[in-house]
């Protein structure tokens, strides 16, 4: 299978953005202001991909020193073929370009796909915070991955 081609995303996806967002986070989408804040702030490291002109996967991560993955999300007919992994694996690279020296985010107890994903790309748990979720309540696993 070809590797996914990865498109930088900026204020002008916002809409494509919310929409597949609200199809894959469905139960507590981010608000459309929200997404388009996200897409046009500064420090940010957006990316997606396309089929046939179609949004069928997003990432993103808050750059820094310690970087936070903000999102991300593979439309259900696109999983399983590698994508997932190449978003964040990108993510990790934006983060070691731009001087981080650690990357953090926070994923549902209940969620060990993207658990395993994350493990696969070097994220090691180091924590867990209660009740960080809503809409269902639930329990985060932080997750670390320390860049060299
Ligand atoms: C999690 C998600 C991004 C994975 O995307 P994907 O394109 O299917 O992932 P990939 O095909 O790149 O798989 C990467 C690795 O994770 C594993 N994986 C992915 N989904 C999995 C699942 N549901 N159960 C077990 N393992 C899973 C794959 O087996 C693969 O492991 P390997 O490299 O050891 O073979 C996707 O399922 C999704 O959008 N889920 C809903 C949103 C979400 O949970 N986002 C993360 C919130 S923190």
């Amino acid at each position: 299978m070809s590797a996914p081609v990865l498109l930088p995303l900026g204020p002008e996806d916002a809409q494509e953005v919310h929409a597949l967002e609200s199809v894959v986070f469905a139960e507590d989408p981010w608000t459309f202001p929200m997404v388009a804040e996200e897409l046009s702030s500064p420090r940010r490291h957006w990316v997606g991909v396309r089929e046939e002109g179609v949004l069928v996967a997003w990432a993103g991560i808050a750059l820094g020193v310690d970087a936070d993955v903000m999102s991300v999300g593979v439309a259900p007919a696109h999983r399983g073929r590698g994508i997932g992994r190449a978003l964040v694996e990108d993510l990790l690279r934006a983060a070691r370009e731009a001087g981080a020296e650690r990357v953090f985010l926070e994923v549902r107890r209940s969620n060990e796909g993207a658990q395993h994903l994350y493990r696969a790309v070097g994220f090691k748990e180091i924590g867990r915070v209660a009740r960080y979720f809503r809409n269902p309540v639930e329990d985060a696993v932080t997750m670390c991955a320390r860049l060299a």
